[in-house]
């Protein structure tokens, strides 16, 4: 089964063409980041201007990449939400135009799941169960996965997400949009030991088993620290080792919680933060200490991108409601919504 994949929901075009027993057919990524850097952040209109050009020409390059016809696509997948709501509007309405006109499903994916199962497009995935790591720019959460829909949230942020602790301090630091892999740049060159922060809710969960995250303490601190000191550019990089350092310390600590909570010996690390190398660094060595495995999508799928919703797609037209739209024509709907806040938890095989 051939699954055109889509994703629009935030600064990225991402489109690939998966097929369900041959993987990974061809993939294209389109990425908005020289067109915000100006504005410091993503501008949400002319992120839905920008998908608009895009995303045909992208679907006709991967269609040309693996040798495919549209007439040759079965289904298609594509981000429904979160996101941005008029970044959204753009695949979704693609996708169901596109899937009305093939006479086939238009199947929307949760974007978050697509993260959570990115690590599956690797040649050495994981099983079901496992725990996962969601680190993405609005979501620090871990689950429980035991199987494609079937997800027990364990923990998760209180107020800022990881991804977005680290975007804001990049910005104070001076280092613009986007800010993640700046400030791990700039703190490869920093001594973490050189600022004392705080490890939030380490403590606690030790005490109540808790697996909540709050990062904007962590955020505040520093703020407070950059303020005092008024760092020159070799402290700016100890402040960014520093902080990234506590925020390391934090996923790792929770995580290697999260799995000796449910008994698991696999993690999977998902979502753009998953793409530090500090952080895989310390989990790795963290994880085998306890006999544990953890796994990472490929770099390039770790970011926002089409495989992952492609592969969604391919996994959830085995189960559910993708199940029954591949069987049942009759039951398929081509009116669409965008979803811009949808919770994780609410979806179900
Ligand atoms: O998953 P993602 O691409 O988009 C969302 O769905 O949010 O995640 C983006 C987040 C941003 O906060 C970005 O700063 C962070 O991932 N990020 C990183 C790195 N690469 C991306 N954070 C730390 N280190 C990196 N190398
Ligand atoms: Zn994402």
């Amino acid at each position: 089964m051939l699954i055109l994949g889509i994703e629009t929901s935030c600064d990225e075009t991402g489109i690939a063409l998966f097929h369900s027993e041959r993987g990974l057919l061809a993939h294209a990524l389109h990425t908005q980041i020289a067109m915000h850097q100006e504005y410091g952040g993503v501008v949400p209109e002319l992120a839905s201007r920008d998908h608009i050009r895009r995303v045909l020409p992208l679907i006709r390059q991967v269609m040309r990449e693996a040798g495919a016809r549209l007439d040759d696509v079965d289904a298609i997948a594509y981000t429904q939400g979160p996101g941005l709501a008029g970044a959204l509007l753009v695949g979704t309405s693609v996708a169901n135009a596109l899937a009305f006109t093939l006479g086939i499903p238009a199947l929307g994916i949760h974007h978050l799941e697509g993260h959570l199962l990115s690590p599956l497009l690797a040649s050495n995935p994981p099983k079901f169960p496992f725990v996962a790591l969601l680190v993405s720019g609005g979501h620090t959460q871990l689950m429980r996965v035991a199987g494609v829909g079937e997800y027990e949230l364990l923990g998760e942020t209180v107020d800022d997400a990881a991804g977005e602790a680290l975007d804001k301090t990049a910005q104070l630091l001076g280092l613009g949009y986007p800010g993640g892999p700046a400030l791990a740049q700039l703190a490869g060159q920093g001594r973490a030991g050189q600022y004392k922060l705080p490890r939030p809710m380490i403590e606690q969960m030790h005490k109540t088993g808790n697996l909540d995250f709050s990062f904007s303490g962590l955020k505040t601190a520093v703020l407070l620290l950059v303020r005092k000191e008024a760092p020159d550019a070799a402290g700016k990089a100890d402040v960014a080792a520093s902080f990234q350092e506590a925020i390391v310390d934090v996923l790792v600590a929770k995580s290697l919680y999260a799995l000796e909570q449910t008994g698991l010996d696999q993690l999977v690390v998902a979502g753009g933060v998953g793409a530090n190398r500090r952080l895989r660094e310390r989990l790795d060595r963290a994880a085998a200490e306890e006999g544990c495995t953890v796994f990472y999508p490929e770099f390039e799928f770790c970011t926002d991108n089409g495989a992952m919703i492609a592969l969604a797609g391919a996994l959830r037209l085995d189960v559910g409601v993708g199940a029954s739209l591949l069987a049942n024509a009759a039951e398929r709907s081509y009116a669409f919504t965008v979803k811009p806040r949808w919770d994780l938890s609410t979806l179900v095989s």
